[in-house]
């Protein structure tokens, strides 16, 4: 890694009933939270998804998973608390589809992932033309068909991705954020509009893992270029 790119640990795990032996990890708001989902499913991955950000955390700050502590801003965004300013300034960002979960964490640069799947009978013109900004819609109608549901869901996660790193909604960015929908651009531009000032510049990329129908996108805040490092679990395989 040089200064000019920033490694992205991403971290990629899918939840099943087996999590249940780890709600023990969680803090008691997080085992309120838990508690409150009614769809097994989305509890197993909300309690997965924290337990390996506190675990994934604690072995890069050197603690025990239960004593991270995280601050949420306004939006959303939470962010690991820095009560010991000591201690490497680790940021992270998390994402769920289903029970598929996406991590990622660097050093002191702000992040954004979001993962979606591939695979799920939407009607992308219909979406774009509802959500994207005239400019996208436009470019995904001109889209070769066979590749149009993954030329949306490449525009998806990059726009979410951005937002998060921002920690900003999608809905104050969904007609003022416009991507690149390509998905083979390894670079993807971004454009904002004139009306929202100046937001924080970044960076993007799209990640396809080989053999998934999963689809993900990575958002740093900077110029640096990112260096995302996949790491994919088998199973809950964290125990
Ligand atoms: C976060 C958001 C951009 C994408 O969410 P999504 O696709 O439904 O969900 P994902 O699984 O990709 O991401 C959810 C995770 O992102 C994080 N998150 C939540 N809000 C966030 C934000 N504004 N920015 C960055 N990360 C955020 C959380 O870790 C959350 O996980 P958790 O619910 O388990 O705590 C979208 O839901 C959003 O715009 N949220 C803001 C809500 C809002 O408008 N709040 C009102 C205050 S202005």
């Amino acid at each position: 890694m040089t200064n000019l790119s920033v490694q992205v640990d991403v971290v990629l795990a899918r939840a099943d009933a087996s999590v249940e032996a780890l709600v023990s990890d969680l803090s008691d708001d997080e085992r309120r939270r838990a508690d409150g989902y009614r769809v097994s499913e989305a509890r197993e991955t909300f309690v997965l998804s924290r337990v390996l950000l506190r675990r994934e955390l604690a072995t890069r700050l050197g603690c025990l998973p239960r004593e991270i502590a995280f601050d949420v801003r306004p939006s959303g965004k939470p962010d690991v608390r820095r009560a010991n300013g000591a201690r490497p300034d680790w940021r992270f960002s998390l994402s769920h589809t289903g029970p598929h979960i996406a991590l990622a964490f660097a050093l002191g640069a702000d992040l954004g992932i979001d993962i979606e799947r591939r695979d799920r009978a939407i009607d992308p013109l219909q979406i774009a033309r509802r959500y994207f900004t005239p400019q996208e819609a436009a470019t995904l109608e001109a889209a070769p068909d066979a590749e149009r549901l993954r030329w949306f869901y490449a525009a998806w996660t990059r726009k979410e991705a951005i937002v998060k790193a921002r920690g900003l909604t999608m809905a104050e960015s969904l007609t003022t954020l416009s991507v690149e929908l390509d998905p083979d651009h390894s670079e993807p531009a971004y454009q904002d509009a004139a009306s929202v000032g100046v937001r924080a510049a970044c960076r993007v990329v799209s990640l396809e893992p080989a053999g998934t129908d999963l689809i993900l996108a990575l958002a740093a805040i900077g110029n640096r270029a990112l260096l995302p490092l996949l790491n994919i679990r088998s199973g809950t395989g964290i125990v």
